[in-house]
């Protein structure tokens, strides 16, 4: 144990802490994975434990979960794997956990609305809450069950029941918003700039792996706002392209569940944003800032309490929040347009809690 770690497990011990409430922190990070076995699940874990910065990958879920753990396990990184499975084995899950990936619920099927999942994950997102303010309230917790606009501020609320809530420390992942702008741009750029080789005008296409596009707002429908404004490379699009791109990227969700004709949401694409993000909270755990958005709670918009920007991560999760910086005028209306969707949102996902 380095002597800073030493120094915080005497300083717990002296306080009277139980020493469990000390991370391993940038040392040996642990990530807990809550809904392990399922369609995102299954991919996360198996990308989460080829991350070399995890040390430790502990998966929950209701059902399953050994027999995913065995078959990851086998796997030559050096991660280790834990299985934990049904409530009476989640506060081991996520005891000591620095950072608490967390996708356990039901997904959507054709004709649903994200909302439409409220009743059922609600009481998932509340309960995981409940357990994680006990029993390892420094975790980062990065949220991908739906409906994510009110998911945050149920987990936001048990945490602030329990009197360890971080505002820093909560994200609704909206991650894969910002990966399906960035292959959607680069496919529209790229075919532009065949045309063009055809026509002996050659300009470089986009290449998807470096294609940023900023995705403000919420996770659901017209709260998705990408910033077509801010790509880069700096990118220009014509009024029809944005007119066509940006009901594209809200939907994008829903082409998935169409597409799977009642086999659920989006999985793949879904555990590779996570894995991302994940990635990023571990990397600023240890000292690496890097940029992601996210939704948290922000002040970046007048009259809403939680918000996704760009946000800055370091060791203790959201560092700064970056804004939405300089917005057109298209999409300075469809962010007062999302501030009453969000707030609603974020209503039932309070009352929910203090009614319960
Ligand atoms: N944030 C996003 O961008 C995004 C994208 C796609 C899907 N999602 C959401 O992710 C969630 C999961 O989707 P999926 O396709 O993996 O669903 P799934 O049904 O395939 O898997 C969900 C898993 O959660 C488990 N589970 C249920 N209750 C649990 C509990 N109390 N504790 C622990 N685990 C529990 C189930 O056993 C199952 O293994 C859904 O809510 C879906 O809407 C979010």
């Amino acid at each position: 144990m380095s002597l800073p770690a030493k120094a915080l497990v005497q300083a717990a011990a002296n306080s009277g802490l139980r020493a469990v409430s000390v991370r391993h922190s940038s040392q040996a990070p642990k990530v807990a994975l809550l809904g392990a076995a399922g369609g995102i699940g299954q991919p996360l874990g198996l990308l989460l434990k080829q991350d070399p910065l995890v040390a430790h990958l502990a998966l929950y879920d209701v059902v399953n979960t050994p027999g995913v753990a065995a078959d990851l396990s086998h796997i030559d990184s050096n991660a280790k794997v834990t299985a934990h499975t049904g409530p009476k084995e989640l506060y081991a899950a996520v005891e000591n956990a620095d950072v608490i990936v967390i996708p356990a619920g039901v997904p959507r099927k054709p004709g649903m609305t994200r909302d439409d999942l409220f009743n059922t994950n609600a009481g998932i997102v509340r309960d995981l809450a409940a357990v994680i303010a006990k029993a390892s309230p420094k975790a980062l917790i990065a949220i991908i069950t739906n409906p994510v606009n009110s998911t945050v501020p149920i987990a936001s609320e048990v945490l602030k029941k329990a009197g360890v809530y971080d505002p820093k420390r909560v994200f609704g992942v909206t991650t894969l918003d910002v990966v399906r702008s960035q292959a959607f741009v680069a496919e529209l750029k790229r075919l532009q700039s065949t045309v063009r080789i055809h026509t002996f005008l050659c300009f470089q296409g986009h290449d998807a792996s470096k294609t940023v596009v900023p995705v403000v707002g919420g996770h659901a429908g017209i709260t998705i706002i990408p910033l077509l404004s801010q790509v880069t490379p700096s990118t220009k699009f014509s009024e029809e392209e944005i007119a066509k791109l940006t009901p594209r990227i809200q939907d994008a969700g829903t082409e998935v569940v169409n597409a799977k004709a009642g086999a659920g949401s989006a999985t793949l694409s879904m555990a590779l944003a996570g894995a991302r993000f994940a990635n990023a909270l571990v990397r600023g755990i240890k000292g690496q800032k890097n940029v992601q958005c996210a939704y948290v709670a922000s002040d970046a918009v007048k009259g809403v309490e939680y918000f996704s920007t760009p946000v800055e991560l370091g060791p203790n999760g959201v560092e700064k929040i970056l804004g939405v910086g300089k917005v057109s005028a298209f999409e300075q209306k469809l962010i007062d347009a999302s501030v009453p969707e969000l707030n609603k949102n974020i209503a039932k996902g309070v009352a929910f809690v203090k009614g319960n």
